[in-house]
């Protein structure tokens, strides 16, 4: 029996793979290569020792979807796959409509089709759109504003139907808030494309050299310095919430939701300082215009998770900052390296 990981060669799915593997779980990967690398399961295997299954498929494509199903042993989903952009969306929605919905009710087609009845979903913070309150309990109201976020809820809601529909099929929604850091060997880690939208991947492209300064949408929020305060949240936390959350789904639990985060809230100027402690790197910034959207503060409480998946977060602000930098600093290019000999795409 295996677990089918869509996204799997992306940020979170790749770090999620290797806690998969390592509980012994048998992992087959989807991934259409539209924002990740081949290069990612050669990371894996020298990681883990194990080389997992690979599909270069788009789940925009239904038969492709199909066929995965029909080849493998498959009793579980974990389905990462989006563009996940929220400016881009602004200006592609059909874009990520299509991908994003169609995409997804694909994939849960085929498992309709072949019985599979198993499915956590890579939820999202954005679904609170701009929370009344801090920390955001799951049963807080859920709103969106942009493309983006409207994929993520629309989603949430068709799970929603198709489990009251059928009493047997079992999902989680874990709503993810701020993920950063990498994998302590160094050798996987985010690799966004162009420059970061997400203000880790930005301070760390500063602190490598490539680009000059950190622009700080605005210091004029109601936090304790002024900057915007988020809930950061190691990405290998988070993929130990993956495998928590297929153990849950094991309980025929039908549909649960959890938050996954600190509960800890950290302003950007927070994260700066702690970031120049750990690459002992100077972070030259200047305060700028809010961000559009942006809202001033939001972290979560994640007690949910804790009673009902017996996770929490292990990692602190420091090691988030620790593992992002090295990271960077020994892939400045990402997964480009020129010490791989290999260009992707
Ligand atoms: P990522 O872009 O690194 O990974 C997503 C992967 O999905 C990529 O490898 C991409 O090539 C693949 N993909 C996209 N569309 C596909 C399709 N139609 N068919 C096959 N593969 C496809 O993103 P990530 O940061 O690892 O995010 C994973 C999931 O978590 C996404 O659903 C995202 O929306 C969600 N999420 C991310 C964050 C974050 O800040 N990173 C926060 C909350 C939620
Ligand atoms: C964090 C803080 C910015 C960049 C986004 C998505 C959300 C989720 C996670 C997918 C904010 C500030 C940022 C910069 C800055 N993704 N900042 N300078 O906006 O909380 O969440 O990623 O689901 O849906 O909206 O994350 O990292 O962009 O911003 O000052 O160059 O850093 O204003 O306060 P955000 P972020």
């Amino acid at each position: 029996m295996a677990v089918l990981v869509t996204g799997g060669t992306g940020y979170i799915g790749s770090h999620t793979i290797i806690q998969l593997v390592e509980a012994g779980k048998k992992v087959i990967v989807v991934d259409n290569l539209s924002n990740s690398s081949k290069i990612v399961l050669e990371r894996i295997r020298e990681i883990t020792g194990v080389k997992v299954k690979f599909y270069e498929k788009d789940l925009i494509h239904a038969d492709d979807i199909d066929l995965i199903f029909r080849e493998n042993d498959i009793n579980s989903v974990i389905h990462f796959a989006a563009l996940k952009a929220v400016g881009e969306s602004v200006e592609k929605p059909l874009d990520y409509y299509s991908n994003n919905l169609t995409g997804t009710l694909n994939l849960l087609k085929a498992m309709k089709k072949h019985q599979v009845k198993r499915f956590v979903f890579s939820s999202s913070a954005t679904v609170y759109g701009d929370p009344k309150s801090c920390p955001i309990t799951e049963d807080f109201p859920l709103s969106t504003t942009n493309p983006y976020g409207a994929t993520k809820l629309m989603v949430e809601d068709m799970l929603r139907d198709i489990c009251k529909a059928d009493p047997n099929f079992n999902v989680a929604i874990l709503r993810y808030f701020n993920p950063v850091g990498a994998h302590s060997s160094g050798r996987i880690g985010e690799e966004p494309s162009g420059i970061p939208n997400n203000l880790m991947p930005y301070i760390t492209k500063v602190a490598v050299g490539q680009l000059d300064y950190l622009n700080v949408f605005g210091n004029d929020y109601d936090t304790h310095d002024g900057t915007g305060v988020r809930d950061y949240i190691h990405v290998v936390d988070l993929a130990m919430g993956h495998l928590k959350a297929l153990e849950k789904l094991e309980t025929n639990c039908g549909l649960v939701t959890y938050n996954l985060g600190t509960g800890t809230g950290y302003s950007v100027l927070d994260l700066v300082n702690s970031f120049s402690q750990a690459s002992k790197k100077e972070i030259p910034y200047q305060i700028v215009e809010r961000r559009p959207g942006d809202i001033g503060m939001c972290y979560a409480d994640s007690s949910k998770a804790k009673t009902e998946l017996n996770w929490e977060a292990k990692y602190g602000i420091k090691e988030m900052c620790e593992d992002s930098w090295r990271w960077q600093e020994r892939n400045p290019n990402g997964y480009r390296g020129k010490r791989d000999g290999n260009v992707i795409k």
